[in-house]
């Protein structure tokens, strides 16, 4: 069935399905930026839609241009579940340093606001210190693979259980005043992906689990491994709950 478009502008086109995935349940991708955590969806399973207010074009899935604060209920309701990332910088330990906090949007409440009011699974995922409830932290140490030391928050209205959360290794740094300066390798040891430049670009997509974005857009992103544990766990709970995904109800 054709989705609505969420306006006249947006020609969006679902993805032509083959009998291999017309069983895949699809997830939108609000505050998508190029798609760290839709990817970890993609890896999990789901078909991926993501919504960006700015043009995206290394976006990896079907992509679509808007403001996720006025999408269409019924443009909504076409999804199995949702994901949303809105920006962090007001709830930022930078934002609360500089005391400028009210210089970015705060849209967790309007955004928990909107997925509570669709009655689907719901993500929201942001920084330390931002307000969600009950949140799940997920850090690279928790992955075999990743090197990244980044602690996300997860709000859910489905339980999400984490692995075991280690101790932290040491972090590279490009810090000459830091007493570890010079004695970690960026492509072995742990790094940090901020804004400041704690390594290389290609280090931190080889960390991150990441190959396609560019600095600014890495800087935005998590690691899909997060996204794909909780996609995972999400499928688990659609298909073992009494409540049946909202794709096989409409087909039944
Ligand atoms: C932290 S980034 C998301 C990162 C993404 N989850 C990832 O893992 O790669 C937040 C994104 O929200 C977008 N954004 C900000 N306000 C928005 C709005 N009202 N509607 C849609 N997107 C918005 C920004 O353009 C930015 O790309």
């Amino acid at each position: 069935m054709p989705i609505k478009p969420v306006d006249a502008t947006l020609a969006y086109q679902p993805k032509r399905k083959s009998a291999a995935n017309s069983c895949k349940l699809r997830i939108l991708d609000l505050f998508c930026c190029a798609g760290g955590a839709g990817t970890g969806y993609s890896q999990a399973g789901f078909d991926v839609v993501g919504i960006d207010i700015k043009p995206q074009p290394n976006y990896p899935f079907t992509f679509m241009q808007a403001d996720a604060m006025t999408l269409d209920p019924a443009f909504i309701a076409s999804f199995d579940a949702i994901h949303a990332s809105p920006p962090c910088q007001s709830y930022s330990d930078l934002a609360k340093r500089n005391d400028n906090a009210d210089a970015w949007p705060r849209l967790i409440d309007p955004v928990r606001d909107l997925l509570v009011r669709s009655g689907l699974p719901y993500i929201i995922e942001n920084v330390e210190g931002a307000p969600l409830f009950s949140p799940v932290i997920l850090c690279g140490t928790m992955f075999p693979g990743l090197r990244v030391l980044r602690h996300r928050l997860f709000e859910a209205n489905f339980p999400i259980v984490p692995p075991p959360h280690g101790k932290h290794p040491k972090v590279h740094t490009f810090d000459k005043r830091k007493s570890h300066y010079g004695k970690t390798n960026e492509w072995t040891d742990f790094v940090q992906v901020t804004g400041g430049g704690n390594c290389t670009v290609a280090a931190a997509r080889a960390a991150m689990g990441i190959n396609w974005m560019n600095k600014n857009e890495i800087n935005e992103a998590i690691p899909p491994a997060y996204t794909c544990l909780i996609g995972e766990q999400l499928l688990q709970h659609l298909f073992h709950t009494d409540q049946e995904p909202t794709r096989q109800r409409k087909n039944a």
